[in-house]
């Protein structure tokens, strides 16, 4: 208690002291804490080293090197087909599939795959195939575990989300200069920093380790903060 007391303080100053980088960080208290001891409820049972957190989605050897800019990606790709938003009134067209960086977070969004399946299973030596899976809830052993129904799983069907992998063209939408700055984002001082190589992704809007400002958005969407953030409206 003392120590989250401590942590809520030191966001405190931060938010205080007006810093646009959140240094506190901290996934353990998030839902993208998937480890055994997780407060969470969709997590991976106790044993077998599955009280890693960082494993989840990262690895120090043998990553899925098809992720650039997903850095050390421990997830296959995903083997579903995805409908994307496709051409906005501007008429900028979203990219054929998701890139790296969106389709990270599909690798567990989408429904369909595994979200305990890892390239690099937790543990020194326990090197499985891609495709292997440690124990979830009432899962059977060895079984996969997809998002359960409901707001979280995202499918693979994005026409209904806020078009990715799309290009960030500040002459469409009302969309503000790349130098602009921002205030208070978790990660970014200016809208290029938020752009994983010039396009909108899922990293954009959020941050997987932070959830300080709910839903892991990168700074709280009050009065919609986070959508004047980009867009002049
Ligand atoms: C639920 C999945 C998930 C978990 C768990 C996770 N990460 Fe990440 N991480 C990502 C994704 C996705 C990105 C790329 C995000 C982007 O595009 O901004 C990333 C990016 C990073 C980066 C580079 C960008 C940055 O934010 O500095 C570092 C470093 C990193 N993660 C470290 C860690 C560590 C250390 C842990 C464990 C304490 C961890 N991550 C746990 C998904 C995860
Ligand atoms: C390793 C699997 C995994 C990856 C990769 C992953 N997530 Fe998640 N995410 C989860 C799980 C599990 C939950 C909890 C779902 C639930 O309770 O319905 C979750 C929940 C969320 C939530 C809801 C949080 C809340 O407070 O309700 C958001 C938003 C989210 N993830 C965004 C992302 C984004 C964006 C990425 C990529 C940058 C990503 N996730 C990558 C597994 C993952
Ligand atoms: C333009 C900004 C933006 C982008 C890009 C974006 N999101 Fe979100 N996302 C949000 C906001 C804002 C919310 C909170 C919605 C709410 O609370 O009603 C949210 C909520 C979520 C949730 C929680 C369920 C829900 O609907 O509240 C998940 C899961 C999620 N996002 C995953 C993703 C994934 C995966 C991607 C990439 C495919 C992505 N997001 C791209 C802004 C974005
Ligand atoms: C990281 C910057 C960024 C953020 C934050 C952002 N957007 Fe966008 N938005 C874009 C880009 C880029 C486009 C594509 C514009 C184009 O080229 O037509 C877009 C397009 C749109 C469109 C038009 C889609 C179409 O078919 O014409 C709407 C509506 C929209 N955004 C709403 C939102 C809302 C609501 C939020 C907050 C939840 C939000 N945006 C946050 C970058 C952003």
């Amino acid at each position: 208690m003392v120590t989250f007391k401590r942590v809520v303080q030191s966001i405190a100053v931060i938010v205080a002291l007006g810093s646009s980088a959140f240094a506190t960080s901290n996934i353990t208290a998030t839902k993208h804490n998937l480890s055994g001891t997780s407060t969470g409820t969709i997590k991976s049972d106790a044993g077998d080293n599955n009280d890693e957190i960082c494993v989840y989605c990262h690895t120090p050897h043998a990553a899925n090197t098809a992720f650039v800019g997903a850095p050390l990606w421990n997830k296959a790709t995903p083997s579903g087909v995805f409908t994307m938003y496709g051409t906005t009134i501007g008429g900028t067209a979203t990219d054929a599939t998701p890139n790296s960086p969106s389709m990270a977070c599909l690798s567990c969004h989408d429904g369909v795959s595994a979200i305990n399946s890892m390239v690099n299973a937790p543990g020194s030596g326990g090197y499985v195939a891609l495709g292997a899976n440690v124990k979830f809830g009432a899962t059977a052993a060895g079984s996969a575990f997809v998002m359960p129904a409901g707001v979280t799983a995202i499918g693979t069907d994005l026409r209904n989300d806020h078009p990715v992998s799309i290009t960030y063209d500040p002459s469409k939408a009302g969309l503000k200069a790349t130098a602009t700055a921002l205030t208070g984002w978790a990660g970014a001082t200016t809208i290029a920093n938020l752009l994983r190589n010039s396009k909108v992704e899922c990293g954009s809007c959020h941050d997987p380790h932070e959830a300080t400002n709910g839903t892991f958005l990168r700074v709280a969407n009050t009065g919609s903060a986070l959508c004047i953030g980009c867009h002049a409206k």
